[in-house]
């Protein structure tokens, strides 16, 4: 499990601490599937069925992915796109498409209606040989359906009839769009279980087929987020997600409406996009939420830095690390000194960057800033499933203490009314 440290946070509690009462009560309704939205709470057992079920086939779909192609298009937005971004960035690299590697090269496409996005991929994959992973569970998403449409006829101009061996298609078992042609036209399929909703289904094919494509170690990922999903159903204050979530609610209600995600690595940017989703879509509704946004240290020191220490006081922070961070890189000596850094000469990058963190963490707490602090051994496939599996369990709890439905998104359908009905959609 995480580790948590709410000792940044604790004095910005007042007399009264977080209602863990409330906790409790979301926690039993979570596990007894008797919450709103319970049709969609089956994101607890998912690693566990992934494991049963379709594990085996993900890891030979990706097998032979692999083998027949130089890059693979991954087409999907939202719950279908970033999950699988961010542990690419994480346990591979942010950089995955530009390192030595044997895997192939990975585009995430229709995930907006830019032209110029989909014009580069198409020139950067140029004449060699691509597959196309296409996920939508709703299988009639409008952004990665348009981008569908041209990376297919692209494979069925240089592949003719042998196109169809190099379309997977990730959707609903029984019903959709998607499905529907995947299924008329003989492509490789694979399910977005009913009951799991895009912004939770990471651990799904949704998520592991991409990572085992970039030649991420899934069955390592999904034996860990067992355990994990397992050892999150404690009821009690030690457990993380409780006091997460618990900590979360309790600041909102004393006015801290913004909570901000750090992390001192670059290669967590789109674990932050991937929470900035769970936790937005999951709690900013009926009126109430607190804002999920993320900055990146020791870069946004830089540009944020001065709004955190100084601005309006309706910040939450909290940082994720990895404990044992690479120990690779010493500052070196230089003749002469004329820089004036001797005196970190043959200390570790990474240690230098754990001290810069308390710095930050000590300085934005005198400044109000009630700081959580979130950390798993290793930025590996176990470091990874552990805080997915917090994330999601801490989101869900903190989504019902608040007394939001966490699954729906009814939200996004405003825009996508209005959108359909400029572009003339009968
Ligand atoms: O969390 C969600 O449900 C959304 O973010 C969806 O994942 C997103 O809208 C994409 O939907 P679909 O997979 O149906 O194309």
């Amino acid at each position: 499990m995480v580790k948590l440290d709410l000792s940044g946070a604790q004095d910005f509690f007042g007399a009264i601490g977080p209602d863990y009462a409330k906790i409790s009560d979301a926690h039993r309704k979570l596990f007894a599937h008797s919450g709103e939205g319970s049709e969609y709470t089956g994101w607890m057992e998912l690693p566990a069925r992934v494991l049963e079920n379709e594990l085996k086939a993900i890891s030979a779909c990706a097998a032979k992915i692999r083998s027949g192609s130089q890059a693979l298009v991954v087409i999907g937005i939202g719950g279908s796109y970033l999950g699988a971004r961010a542990a690419i960035d994480l346990l591979r690299s942010p950089n995955y498409n530009l390192i030595k590697k044997d895997t192939p090269d990975i585009f995430f496409m229709g995930n907006g209606l830019s032209s110029a996005a989909i014009g580069e991929t198409i020139a950067l994959i140029g004449d060699r040989d691509f597959s196309v992973n296409v996920i939508s569970k709703s299988g009639g998403t409008l952004e990665p359906a348009l981008s569908f449409r041209v990376f297919k006829s692209l494979l069925e101009k240089k592949y003719g009839s042998a196109a169809k061996k190099r379309i997977f298609a990730t959707t609903d078992e029984k019903k959709g769009l998607l499905h529907d042609m995947a299924a008329g036209a003989g492509w490789e399929r694979f399910t977005v279980p009913e009951d799991v909703g895009g912004r939770f289904s990471v651990l799904s094919a949704v998520g592991l087929l991409p990572m085992a494509v970039a030649g991420i170690d899934i069955e390592r990922v999904i034996r860990a987020a067992v355990s994990e999903m397992h050892d999150l159903d404690l009821r009690s204050v030690e457990n993380p997600a409780w006091r997460y979530a618990g900590t979360r609610q309790h600041l909102y209600m004393n006015g801290r409406s913004i909570e901000i995600l750090a992390s001192y690595e670059p290669s967590f940017r789109f674990m932050a996009e991937w929470w900035k989703q769970l936790f937005g879509e999951s709690e900013g509704k009926n009126g109430i939420g607190i804002f999920p946004a993320s900055v990146e240290y020791t870069a946004d020191l830089h540009a944020m830095g001065q709004y955190v220490q100084d601005g309006p006081r309706r910040l939450i922070e909290t940082v994720v690390s990895f404990e044992n961070g690479a120990r690779s890189l010493k500052v070196p000596f230089e003749l002469g000194d004329r820089d004036k850094l001797n005196y970190l000469a043959g200390r570790e990058f990474s240690d230098i960057a754990a001290l810069a963190a308390r710095a930050v963490a000590s300085a934005h707490i005198k400044g109000e800033v009630p700081n959580i602090s979130i950390s798993v051994p290793e930025r590996n496939e176990e470091g990874f499933a552990a805080l997915v599996c917090f994330f999601e369990m801490s989101c869900a709890l903190s989504a019902y203490a608040s007394g939001v439905n966490p699954f729906d998104q009814p939200g996004v359908e405003a825009y996508k009314s209005n959108m359909f009905r400029l572009l003339g959609r009968q």
